[in-house]
């Protein structure tokens, strides 16, 4: 500890007290500030003492890490300019000192390279006078607090919209049932009718009626698929089977629009680990949005290439089309639910894509080019290795 007391009353008496013995009390208080300033050193906060000019008296090695010092000798009468790079935060204490004010938990931006969300304090220190002679600085790195908050608050909103939604689309099921059936009677009378030009009109109305209900309801089907969590039932899927059939499903479609998909999977692939039904609904998504890319596009060849090999313990696939591309700042939103750029699309499925390949231990991501065109890399356990211990 250090006495301040005694210190006090060795200056008074210093005149009588020999050698000898100065220099023991002095080496005594050296070690007392040392220590005291070691305690400084391994704390986790950061202390810069500032004198009333703002330049730096003292620092301890949090201060100096945060700063990006390899010491803190060397922060020592260097200027508030010279230390600190974050502009806000130095042009804000230089006015304080400047001040005399004090700054009492407040947060700022401070570090580099990365950014650092600081707590910080300045507090004046005042001699017997009241007069003030330094500033102790102090600043607490609550980056992280910081950032789980923000990821808290935004899971609580997801969750809470989830909830919320899934309620809804819950309470809309019923009346489209009931909709659908009152539809089937109302075309059952019809036909018990006399007047066939009357007749015919009723059921093209009613047959319209009837598609709408059908397109509401499966944007509900589909809504509370992409928010359930859905279980996989993995086995043995011979992912080049799958993807052959879903491309012979969108055959008719893909003549019809002069769309050419070449399919060249490795050779000797082992298979995917998976669920056959929700790894069907990924392929045709992920299809179906190359095919769509070539709306109101020019194209000499409209072309789809779909690449797939083994990258242990993965089976990668890889989906490729030179279609209109996406826009950079679209990229980032075009996983999330709703997020669409077409007249008649729902957003929906690249949600489920993501959420499907995410389930199976997978990961997905994109590359595009705006007219160039876009690219899907995908990766999948590969059924076998260490993929097997999954299997019952
Ligand atoms: N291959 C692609 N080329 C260009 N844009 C794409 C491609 N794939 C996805 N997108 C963009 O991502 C958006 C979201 O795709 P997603 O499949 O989730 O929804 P959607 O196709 O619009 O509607 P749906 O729910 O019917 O699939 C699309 O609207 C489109 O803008
Ligand atoms: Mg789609």
């Amino acid at each position: 500890m250090i006495d301040l007391k005694l210190f006090k009353k060795f200056i008074e008496r210093v005149d009588k007290i020999d050698t000898e013995q100065i220099k023991i009390f002095l080496n005594d208080f050296y070690c007392n500030i040392s220590n005291f300033l070691r305690v400084l050193d391994f704390n986790n906060e950061g202390f810069i003492i500032f004198d009333t000019e703002g330049i730096v008296k003292y620092a301890n090695i949090t201060a100096a890490e945060v700063l990006k010092f390899e010491t803190p000798e060397e922060l020592i009468d260097k200027s508030i300019q010279e230390v600190i790079y974050n502009k806000d935060i130095k042009y804000y204490l230089i006015n304080k000192i400047k001040k005399q004010e004090p700054i009492i938990e407040e947060e700022h931006i401070m570090g580099v390279p990365h950014i650092r969300v600081m707590r910080t304090n300045l507090i004046p220190i005042r001699d017997n006078t009241n007069k003030v002679i330094l500033f102790l600085f102090r600043f607490v790195d609550i980056t992280r607090k910081k950032m789980e908050e923000i990821k808290n608050r935004r899971q609580d909103n997801i969750e809470s919209m989830k909830h919320l939604a899934s309620g809804l689309a819950h309470e809309i099921k019923n009346p489209l049932a009931s909709i659908t059936i009152h539809l089937d009677l109302i075309l059952r009378y019809i036909s018990k009718l006399e007047i066939e030009n009357i007749k015919k009109d009723i059921y093209e109305i009613v047959n319209i009626l009837k598609d709408e209900v059908q397109r509401l309801n499966s944007i509900v089907q589909d809504f509370l698929s992409s928010i359930r969590p859905i279980s996989l039932d993995l086995t043995k899927v011979d992912i080049i089977e799958l993807i052959k059939d879903v491309i012979k499903f969108l055959s008719y479609e893909l003549e019809e629009k002069k769309i050419t998909i070449e399919f060249s999977p490795e050779d000797n692939l082992p298979p995917v680990l998976g669920d056959q039904k929700y790894l069907r609904v990924v392929f045709l998504n992920l299809i179906k949005n190359a095919m769509e890319a070539f709306d109101n596009v020019k194209r000499d060849k409209k072309l789809i290439t779909i690449k797939m090999f083994e990258n242990h313990p993965y089976i990668e696939i890889i989906i490729k089309d030179n279609g209109k591309g996406i826009e950079p700042k679209n990229i980032e939103k075009i996983f999330t639910p709703y997020f669409t750029t077409k007249e008649t699309g729902n957003g929906i499925g690249l949600t489920l894509v993501h959420k499907i390949i995410s389930e199976h231990h997978g990961n997905i991501r994109v590359e595009s080019e705006v007219n160039v065109g876009t690219t899907f890399y995908i990766i999948l356990p590969s059924y076998k290795g260490e993929s097997k211990k999954y299997l019952p």
